[in-house]
Parts: structure tokens; sequence; C-alpha cells
């Protein structure tokens, strides 16, 4: 078991990550919430029945009282209704500014948690206990919370940091291939954008990382810092944070024009695979790394491509909440670890895609 520190400029807060991890939650809880009476656990249908009970006895063994929402598992639970439901559970409770939220399960259920929290009484304190990788690497961590509407993904949120973040590895044994697989996009994004490192200990563990949990340990503790490298500088991602949207400017128009069907990390993935071809194209990359990269994706049953035409990636780009003014922010890697962020207008855009 190990920590890292996160240093947001808001907040700063551990992220405890280990085999047993949850085993932390009565003691910190009591030490970070002081006063607290009561807790709200949020979770949802797949992730209650395997680890709700643990974590409410957990805080009941601290001397907190615990009320639970469970939700149905699924991106279509991630909007208002289900945050006015989790308010309305904490109010009939009586919960006080003191009293605070933990939200247990995947990126789903850890954004709306902190939503819950950020937004009820005007902001009560969130603990976060990540159990998908993805929520592990990148969703629980940070501090960006909110929900979709229909107008689009992640549209409605806040800022909001949590107190601790614990990342308890062995709640991954139950994870499904697939749904771990979608996680790999955004470790192998960390890899490319900041840690060098990630990728050799990627490379050499050649693709068999879920069955070895101290190997798993050390991969997930270095995404923890990656990130917390990024949102130290940037915490409201006005600059430097625009990297971790590698990948992402094409993925998810991807995501999009799929109706959400297809998983976040998937088209993360694919739109890594068509940034490098097209950085290589342009010169910005050389082949062999190119290939290195990709290879590296594919080991991890990764997509490095989609058939998407370049036109239907501006058209979508420049409906994208992340786009500022007439232009797109663009995320290129030149080397593992050198990401760089470049303003193309759409024209610019669909010459760099087109070949
Ligand atoms: N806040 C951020 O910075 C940030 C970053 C990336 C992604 N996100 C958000 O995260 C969400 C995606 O996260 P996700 O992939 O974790 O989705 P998710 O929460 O839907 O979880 C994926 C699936 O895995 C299941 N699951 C989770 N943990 C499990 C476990 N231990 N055992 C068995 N099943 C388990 C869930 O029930 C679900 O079916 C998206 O809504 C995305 O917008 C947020
Ligand atoms: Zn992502």
């Amino acid at each position: 078991m190990r920590t890292v520190r996160f240093p947001a400029p808001s907040k700063e807060y551990d992220v405890v990550i280990g085999n047993g991890a949850v085993s932390v939650l009565g003691t910190e809880a009591k030490k970070l919430c002081p006063g607290a009476l009561k807790a709200l656990i949020v979770t949802e249908t797949n992730v209650a029945p395997l680890y709700l009970d643990r974590v409410k006895n957990e805080l009941e063994g601290a001397g907190i009282e615990v009320t639970d929402y469970v939700f149905e598992a699924g991106e279509k639970s991630k909007g208002i209704e289900t945050i006015a439901a989790m308010w309305n559970r904490m109010a009939e409770a009586g919960f006080t500014r003191t009293d605070f939220v933990v939200g247990l399960g995947g990126g789903v259920t850890t954004d709306m948690a902190g939503f819950a929290a950020a937004t009820f009484l005007r902001g009560i304190s969130v603990i976060q206990i990540p159990t998908s990788l993805l929520a592990m690497v990148d969703a629980s961590i940070g501090g960006k919370t909110g929900i979709d509407i229909a107008k689009g993904k992640n549209q409605v949120g806040a800022f909001w940091q949590p107190s601790i973040v614990i990342e308890d590895i062995s709640f991954l044994k139950t994870l499904p291939d697939e749904v771990f697989t979608e996680g790999m996009g955004e470790v192998v994004k960390h890899a490319f954008i900041v840690d060098p490192e990630l990728l050799e200990k990627l490379e050499r563990a050649n693709g068999s990382i879920r069955e070895d949990e101290a190997l798993l340990e050390d991969i997930v503790a270095m995404n923890v810092s990656d990130k917390a490298s990024v949102v130290k500088e940037d915490e409201n991602d006005n600059g430097r944070r625009q990297i971790l949207n590698y990948g992402h400017t094409i993925g998810h128009v991807i995501e999009r024009d799929s109706g959400y069907t297809k998983p976040h990390g998937i088209c993360v993935a694919k739109g890594m695979g068509i940034m490098i071809d097209a950085c290589v194209r342009a010169g910005f990359l050389d082949a062999g790394t190119a290939e290195r990269m990709k290879d590296l994706m594919k080991l991890y049953k990764l997509p490095v491509s989609d058939d998407i035409t370049p036109e239907a990636i501006v058209a979508g780009a420049m409906n994208d909440k992340k786009k500022r003014g007439g232009s797109i922010s663009v995320i290129l890697v030149n080397k593992p670890g050198q990401a760089e962020i470049k303003k193309m207008s759409p024209e610019e855009l669909l010459r760099f895609l087109s070949k």
C-alpha cells in the first residue's frame, strides 16, 4: 500500500493505493471530515452487491451513520434526476455541512458523487473510492465532477476536489475484461504525454498486467502521479491541463457519433491512433516512434484507427466544448513524454488530418 500526494492548487489530498486500501476509510474519514455524523454512499447496481457492505462497515465501525443511494449502472443514469435524488436523500436524512458523500464505483459514479457533494448545501466533503481502472487513473482524481445533458456529455459540472481518494486494487478483480481494456486507453495516454518510464514498463509487461497485483499497483500509482504533475500546474484547465485531452478531440467525436455506445477509452485510443498517423505525415513524429506507440496500444488490445473522415472530425470538433473561439486546441505528441498544445483553425485541422 502506498500514498501519492495530489497537490491540486485549491486543495492537496492523499491518494491511497493498494490491496485492501479500503481499510483506511473509517480512520481517514474521522480525521478529514471532523464533526461528521453522517455519510451518503453513492453507488450503482453492479458495484453495490460487490462492495457496498464492505464500505458501509468501515464507516459504521468509525461511528458514522450511513445512508446509501444506489442508481442503475451506466452512463444513461448520469443526469440531473439522479443528482436530485441524492440531494433529497441527504436532506431527508438531515445532513448538515459537516457530513459527507462517498463515491463508490466507476467514473460515472465518482463524477456524480463529486457533483452532488459540490452542490449540496453549497458544498460538502467527498471521499472517492474508484472501482474501475479508468476511475482510478483518471476520473476520480483532479476534481472535475459533473453530469450529462441532452446536448452533450459532461456539459454541467463543477471543480470540486475530494478529501481523499482510496484506490483498492483488489476491487479491480471483478472488472469485466473489456472495461479494463477501456481504462488502458487513459493509461497509455499518460505514458505518451508525460511518462516514458511508464511506457517502458508497459512494454516490458508485454500486455499482461491484470494478474500481477504489485505491478498493477505500481502502474496505477504512476498514473496518479502523472495526472497530479499536470493538474498541479493548471487545475482549471486553461492551459497545460489540456494535454490530458490527447486523443480526445477526435475520440469525443467518434464517441458522440456512436450515440455514446462506443466506450470512452476505446474512442480515445482511436483518436490517438489517428493523431499518430497525422503527426508522422506532417513530420512532427518519426515513423519508428509512431510504430512503437501503436504497437503498445495493440499489445493492450486497443484499436489504433477508425474509418471516420477528416471532414466529420472537423465538423464534430467545432461543436465540442473544448474549442475556444474559432480555433480548436489539438494535442500533439512529438516524442513519448513530450506533448504540445497547438491551436488550429478548422481549415488547418482538415489539412492536417487529410491523407
Ligand atoms: N472527471 C474526470 O476527470 C473524468 C475523466 C475521465 C472520464 N470521466 C467519466 O468517467 C466515466 C467513465 O468511467 P468508467 O469507465 O469507470 O464508467 P462506469 O462508471 O460506467 O464503469 C464502467 C463499468 O464497469 C462497472 N464496474 C465498475 N467497477 C467495477 C468493479 N470493480 N467490478 C465490476 N464492475 C465494475 C460499472 O458498473 C460499469 O458497468 C464517463 O462518464 C466519463 O465522462 C471523468
Ligand atoms: Zn478520457
